[in-house]
């Protein structure tokens, strides 16, 4: 987080470096980032869990993961932590993520990041490595429509090894119970307005502090530039995805974590 602009609007120390120099804690701008990813996923980290107790299951402890659409890294630090010897290439297309991921990771040289819009069928010709043990994403393949995703599916089994996996996370609403659903969004927009009134930052409110941050402010209109506030894609079933990966060329598909309005989808080469 900036030293200096990100702390203070964040109501954190700023943090100094030789002579009272700002240092930028990048870790800190992880952190606010998560914090923000909570507000509408309180579940998350449960799904990340499930996630790597799936890769390790599948694929060992010392896997060669893509975090596809990393955003500031999530999915690599959670990866890191709980399998050292794992290595890890994020792939994003928004600079002001990137730039919080890499000065993250800086000096650790199990990971990569990598600049791509994955809407770009050239995109897997930029990857470090020619194929991974697994594939992991988290709350972003909505951005894009079904024809891009379809696409996407379709890329990534060739850059899966075969006994490798893809998992994605993301909002598959079930089907076939609309009251149900009602009430589900009713309760969840209470609990994130309590949340709010607690001090809880929503995205918009995320994105006015990194803004104002000088260490981001450049990066974070160039992304503006790209996306605007957030670019719709299609939310689709997990039946969706589970049909689209197995046509995709993936031998066995299923859903291995779910709430009302999530899940995750694995789906192993
Ligand atoms: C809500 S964030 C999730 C980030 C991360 N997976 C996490 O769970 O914290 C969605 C991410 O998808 C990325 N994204 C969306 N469309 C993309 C595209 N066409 N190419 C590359 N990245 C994209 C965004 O830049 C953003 O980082």
């Amino acid at each position: 987080m900036g030293g200096g602009a990100g702390c203070r609007l964040l109501g954190l120390p700023p943090s100094t470096g030789r002579k009272g120099t700002e240092v930028t804690d990048w870790q800190a701008w992880q952190e606010s980032w998560d914090r923000q990813q909570e507000w509408y996923l309180p579940d998350r980290e449960e799904r990340f869990r499930v996630m790597l107790d799936m890769v390790e299951a599948l694929t060992g402890d010392k896997p060669r993961v893509l975090d596809l659409a990393c955003g500031t890294g999530s999915i690599t630090a959670r990866l890191l932590r709980r399998f050292p010897g794992a290595v890890s290439t994020g792939v994003d297309l928004d600079p002001a993520l990137l730039t919080i991921a890499r000065g993250t990771f800086e000096g650790d040289d199990r990971v990569e990041f990598v600049t791509a819009d994955l809407t770009d069928p050239e995109w897997p010709a930029r990857l470090p490595y020619d194929t991974y043990d697994a594939v992991l994403t988290a709350t972003a393949l909505h951005w894009l429509s079904a024809d891009e995703l379809r696409a996407l599916y379709g890329r990534l089994a060739g850059v899966v090894r075969p006994g490798g996996v893809v998992m994605n996370a993301d909002h598959m609403p079930g089907e076939g119970t609309p009251r149900v659903h009602a009430a589900e969004r009713a309760w969840t927009e209470a609990r994130r307005e309590r949340a709010k009134a607690a001090g809880a930052l929503d995205w918009e409110e995320w994105w006015r502090v990194v803004s104002a941050a000088p260490e981001l402010a450049e990066q974070a209109r160039q992304r503006f530039e790209i996306f605007g506030s957030h670019r719709d894609g299609e939310i689709l079933p997990a039946s969706w995805h589970l049909d689209t990966l197995r046509a995709a060329g993936f031998e066995e598909t299923t859903i291995a974590w779910a709430s009302l309005t999530d899940a995750l989808v694995l789906a192993l080469r």
